[in-house]
């Protein structure tokens, strides 16, 4: 029998030890459902003090070092576990990680995130050299580790084979040009064809560029990456690198996100008795003290940033309330949506509430007793939320944008043969679109019967990790034998 082709997945977040939004949950669960379809995966992200608290930190720690410009910079390596098969190897280097935010704090992202990143790239490249059990292949997450993959091609034809995994075109991780003494690749990286992006360098272009293959998270998004319109500059590199470029949904994590066994809502239930359901819609219109009679209730849970559609919401504010639904925003990001969600709840204290900060065990309770989750997004390279909906009977309304438009089949719509609909959506980024789409919702949950049936239908869904594990298992195939 040959040999299993060993992965190391490098992300700058891992959930449980770090994270702030999906990029972790993915780096979090992709790890184990490749090892459990027979790739045995690694990990390795940086040990910010939260990571260091929470891994399971085991047996002894490496001493390594990695130049930078005229700088010897030392690290440790921790090793942890992440799951019973899968090892974490944390890369601590206090002057970089050991500050209160993972790329920032308030308003302001810290100022050296490009040598943070730059740093955290070529300590995974050390790192390699001193596995007890070598990847044949990486999986780089986002900018922050678009570095790896030209200094895997630098490291020689022995080196891993790299695969860069973009959850995000809107982060161009930019660096000024006088950091090349830092990265220390040779000249002929840096030009137009290489790292070169309008007169600054991109770690997204360095990823795109010197990768074996590209992974988006959703096909949908593959596509608009290649538009001007989706491709924040880049489209025209996409385009260029199409062949190598793959659209994958992500998967789920099933264990965390199951409403027959959350230990964090108030009643457990599944496809065969939605009554538990009911108990949790009860227990969440009480913690938020939503009185009143039973109305459709519409959850998000989101970070607060322009990608996520919020300008629409506050824009239908009066026109979504005239339809008779309740509303709960949990969120928390740029502070001008703050003041502007804060001030929409504020004008409608019967209807909405909003939960500012990031809570994960009340997300669980938000996805769990509301009706609808609602995900407007401007653009979604996947979108989590609405796959937690679905697990849980909550029917998603979402904008027919990335991933959103690949999971969420539209009611009454044109859906493929023998599938049924999952949801609402609406394509135009605009307020009277979502109002449209928010008021066919309602008309759904107002007649008899007919927003279980779907709420049922879409609680046996799969959107579990075993097909997307395995496109992601024949690409890691087909890499490593090239
Ligand atoms: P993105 O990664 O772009 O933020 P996703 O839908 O892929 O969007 O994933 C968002 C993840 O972050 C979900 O798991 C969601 O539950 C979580 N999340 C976002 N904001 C909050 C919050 N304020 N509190 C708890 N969880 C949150
Ligand atoms: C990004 C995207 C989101 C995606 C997540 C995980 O944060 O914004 O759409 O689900 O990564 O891939």
């Amino acid at each position: 029998m040959s040999k299993p082709i060993r992965v190391l997945l490098a992300s700058s977040e891992v959930s449980p030890l770090a994270s702030t939004g999906g990029l972790a949950e993915v780096a979090g669960s992709l790890p184990q459902a490749l090892t459990e379809v027979g790739l045995p995966t690694m990990v390795v992200m940086p040990a910010y003090p939260e990571a260091l608290a929470k891994a399971k930190i085991s047996g002894p720690k490496l001493l390594l070092a990695v130049s930078m410009g005229v700088e010897l910079v030392e690290f440790e390596v921790l090793i942890g576990q992440l799951t019973s098969e899968v090892p974490v190897y944390l890369i601590r280097c206090d002057k970089f990680f050991d500050r209160p935010g993972l790329y920032g704090e308030g308003r302001t992202g810290y100022l050296d995130n490009p040598e943070r990143f730059t740093f955290f790239s070529r300590a995974v490249i050390e790192l390699l050299e001193h596995l007890p059990q070598k990847p044949q292949v990486i999986l780089a997450n986002d900018w922050q580790t678009g570095l790896i993959m030209p200094y895997l091609l630098e490291a020689g034809p022995q080196a891993p084979k790299g695969i860069f995994i973009i959850h995000n075109q809107g982060y161009l991780g930019l660096a000024p040009p006088s950091l090349v003494s830092e990265i220390g690749l040779p000249d002929r990286y840096y030009g137009v064809e290489g790292l070169e992006y309008y007169g600054q360098l991109s770690f997204l272009k360095a990823g795109i560029v010197f990768s074996q293959a590209v992974v988006t998270v959703s096909p949908s998004y593959a596509k608009e990456i290649q538009t001007p319109e989706g491709g924040n500059g880049l489209d025209g590199v996409l385009r260029l690198y199409a062949g190598k470029l793959h659209g994958i949904v992500n998967g789920v994590d099933y264990v965390q996100w199951n409403p027959m066994t959350d230990p964090y809502i108030a009643a457990n239930y599944s496809a065969d008795d939605l009554a538990g359901k009911k108990i949790c819609k009860l227990a969440l219109r009480r913690e938020l003290n939503l009185s009143g009679p039973d109305r459709p209730l519409f959850g998000m849970v989101s970070r607060l940033t322009a990608q996520k559609g919020l300008t629409l919401v506050v824009e239908s504010a009066s026109e979504l309330f005239k339809l008779g639904l309740d509303l709960v925003i949990l969120g928390s990001g740029e502070p001008w949506f703050e003041e502007k969600l804060t001030a929409m709840a504020e004008d409608y204290p019967d209807n909405m509430r909003l939960v500012l900060g990031y809570n994960s065990q009340m997300s669980h309770r938000i996805i769990a007793g509301s009706d609808f989750v609602l995900v407007p997004s401007l653009y979604e390279p996947c979108g989590l939320i609405q796959l937690y909906g679905l697990r849980y009977g909550t029917i998603p309304v979402v904008r027919a944008i990335g991933g959103l438009n690949d999971t969420v089949r539209d009611y009454a719509g044109q859906n493929p043969a023998g599938l049924w609909d999952n949801g609402f959506k609406f394509s135009q980024f605009q307020p009277g679109a979502l109002v449209r789409a928010v008021r066919r919702a309602c008309e759904l949950y107002a007649a008899p019967g007919e927003w279980a049936k779907m709420s049922n239908m879409n609680l046996k869904e799969d959107f579990s990790w075993t097909a997307s594990a395995q496109s992601y298992a024949k690409l890691i195939q087909k890499v490593a034998s090239a």
